[in-house]
């Protein structure tokens, strides 16, 4: 089966938003990544709910809302609202992490637990059950254009078995520093969704370099 891609607009142009809209609907990718930063919990600040609910009207792709932010739990219905088709949160957030994957589904949307780099992949398995999607972060979240960090794969690897173990449907979606490189590596360890920014932008042919990450 082929990866899924999810485009990050955080290296979209803003003035153009709606020509990269296009560009990205007409690049065969499945999904567009929409971080959401609040700078508390990471030291950068980018968009929110407003930014979704625009694109939301001109395009009919997957959001894929990645947040961010100290408190989940106060915004989830907001995202739902606004027309988020997956939600994911990160355990390392001050909102309860049941209670966040309830409040998600609630919405209609799928939920989403991030981890970011230090924190172990065992923190996530009293959740597995309930989420749709882990997604296990390959740079420190907070910007784009990091260098993949290759200790995660190990994370990855451990992830995979367990979902195997498990027979669990929960696809691992990867983000930070993919290119046409580090996906094959993601993808070896159990990685399906595999999230990209710069390396998508970077290219003109957008359409070439989506599917050489899948
Ligand atoms: C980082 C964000 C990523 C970022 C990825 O905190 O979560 O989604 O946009 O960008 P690249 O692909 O440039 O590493
Ligand atoms: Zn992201």
């Amino acid at each position: 089966m082929n990866n899924k891609v999810s485009v990050s607009i955080l290296s979209a142009d803003l003035m153009h938003m709606e020509k990269d809209l296009h560009r990205i609907e007409n690049s065969g990718a499945d999904m567009l990544h929409f971080d959401v930063m609040d700078g508390v919990f990471v030291r950068n600040i980018s968009f929110g709910q407003p930014l979704l609910k625009a694109v939301n009207k001109v395009t009919d792709m997957h959001l894929d809302v990645h947040l961010m932010i100290t408190d989940p739990i106060k915004y989830i219905s907001d995202f739902g609202k606004f027309g988020a088709d997956t939600i994911t949160f990160h355990i390392e957030s001050q909102s309860d992490a049941s209670a966040a994957i309830k409040a998600i589904k609630e919405t209609g949307a799928k939920a989403g637990l991030a981890l970011k780099p230090g924190t172990p992949f065992s923190e996530a398995v009293p959740y597995m059950k309930d989420i749709d999607m882990l997604l296990i972060m390959t740079v420190e979240p907070g910007f784009g254009g990091q260098a993949f960090m290759a200790d995660m794969l190990p994370k990855i690897r451990e992830a995979h078995e367990y979902i195997t173990c498990n027979s669990l449907d929960i696809p691992i979606q990867v983000d930070g520093g993919i290119n046409s490189e580090t996906v094959k590596l993601c993808r070896d360890a159990g990685a399906s969704i595999m999230v990209a920014g710069s390396y998508l932008f970077s290219n003109e042919d957008m359409k070439a370099s989506v599917s050489t990450l899948k």
